[in-house]
């Protein structure tokens, strides 16, 4: 048997999110966000908050001793923009940057290359009440935002990310109203907030690489390869239906400048000259989330006409989300073949599990162990067969707090107890960490 080995210089670490993890959401002049307005509205499953989260601002030495301790080279967190600016435009506020100013140290001192994304889904509340991503009013903010964070930090963070899952972004928080904002406005506001934050990201990276010629920049999507739910006509055009706007208006535009052909009709009527141009950025990396394939089928009412199909799938996870490890490779061969092989990393892929505490205070989660030897098989084969793969970064650290379900869905490889805040490495962790340390993907479960 040969034992799938990953190449020297590969990135291996963890991805979290400012507001997933840090809590202190008064401190140092933050302004409030649609996720504050959301969780102030009842709409989390579980009636939490993130008012503490994993105390993160004020813990982070200690989840920077994790992160060097499994022996990762690199970290993804993101920025909290409310933070930096509190009226989401006009004054940045400096004291919001120190807390990143510190982070940032603190990774480099321990050898970890800090890799910033600036929107996970943080939008400071007063852009949403003048509209949001429904419109053009978020685009300068964002890229003075982006000019505002690299000024500060670009001297010590060379990788920077514009956006997290703008998909998930537009379809939850526009379209089905299931994250914050919360709007239910169908295919149409899905595809308006789509191409916002495609123009929002245009002008960020365009400001970013005025700021630092010598920066990686790239963006991060939630790619998922989709497949019908049967061989109906109908279920394979609303499968494709799926792909475009779920994957490819995204892609699409900032790869190759283009609409996808399915959506050009129904995006006419916002998307004016120059947007595509403005979109369409060389990016150096881009930044892919796999949590699964999508199996879609017709359904009427839902927006375009698409609904969710029967998964077929070895396994579950604790989202209910099936684990189709074989997705990611079939992913990355696509991008290798549509898109010319861009320079990728997985920035985020893991599992939640109803996790259980052993007598002697150890988290045995052979599942999740499981769940990430099968999907970085996949990456090791599609290495192999040419894929221009830079690193694996986990989803995520940190049990955190895990949007409208709360703090009930534990992803980390590290456990916290909400009560104590104390984390307690999980097998997982010392999995990744065997993984990351050799570069080779073998043995059982270290510690199971
Ligand atoms: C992704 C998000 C991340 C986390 C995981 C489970 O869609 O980017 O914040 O919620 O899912």
């Amino acid at each position: 048997m040969t034992i799938p080995a990953f190449p020297p210089g590969f990135l291996w670490g963890a991805s979290t999110s400012s507001y997933q993890i840090e809590g202190a959401l008064d401190a140092d002049g933050r302004g409030p966000c649609v996720w504050d307005s959301f969780t102030a509205a009842g709409r989390i499953q579980d009636g939490s908050s993130a008012a503490t989260a994993c105390d993160h601002f004020h813990r982070w030495p200690e989840d920077v001793a994790l992160l060097k301790d499994a022996g990762f080279n690199a970290y993804r967190f993101s920025i909290a923009w409310p933070r930096v600016v509190p009226d989401g435009s006009g004054a940045v506020n400096q004291a919001g940057l120190d807390f990143y100013d510190r982070l940032v140290d603190g990774l480099l001192a321990a050898g970890i290359r800090p890799m910033a994304c600036l929107y996970h889904w943080d939008l400071p509340q007063p852009l949403e009440d003048a509209g949001g991503w429904q419109g053009r009013g978020v685009i300068e903010p964002f890229a003075a935002y982006a000019r505002a964070c690299v000024r500060r930090l670009g001297d010590r963070v060379k990788d920077w990310m514009t956006l997290n899952e703008p998909n998930v972004v537009a379809i939850f928080g526009y379209g089905v109203g299931e994250h914050a904002p919360g709007h239910r406005l169908g295919a149409d506001g899905i595809l308006r907030a789509l191409h916002h934050q495609n123009l929002a990201q245009g002008a960020a990276l365009r400001a970013l690489r005025e700021e630092g010629p010598d920066l990686t920049l790239g963006t991060v999507l939630n790619l998922q390869p989709t497949v019908p739910d049967s061989d109906r006509p109908e279920d394979v055009a609303a499968a494709a239906r799926w792909d475009a706007v779920w994957n490819r208006v995204s892609l699409d535009g900032v790869m190759r400048g283009t609409i996808p052909e399915l959506m050009a009709d129904r995006m006419a009527g916002f998307v004016l000259p120059g947007d595509t141009e403005l979109i369409r950025f060389p990016i150096d990396l881009l930044g892919i989330n796999y949590y699964s394939r999508s199996t879609m089928k017709h359904e009427a009412g839902r927006p375009f006409d698409v609904g969710w199909g029967e998964a077929r799938c070895r396994r579950w996870t604790g989202m209910a989300w099936p684990v189709q490890p074989e997705g990611l490779y079939d992913l990355l061969a696509e991008l290798k073949r549509d898109y010319v092989n861009p320079a990728c990393y997985i920035a985020e892929n893991g599992c939640a599990y109803d996790d259980v505490v052993s007598p002697d205070g150890a988290i045995h989660d052979a599942e999740r162990v499981l769940y990430f030897r099968e999907h970085l098989e996949s990456v090791a084969q599609a290495l192999a067969d040419g894929c221009n793969v830079k690193g694996y970064l986990c989803w995520s650290l940190l049990d955190n707090f895990e949007w409208a379900y709360g703090l009930s869905k534990r992803f980390g490889i590290v456990r916290v107890d909400y009560d104590t805040l104390v984390r307690t490495p999980k097998d997982s962790y010392r999995f990744l960490s065997g993984v990351a340390r050799t570069g080779v993907l073998e043995g059982g479960v270290p510690g199971g």
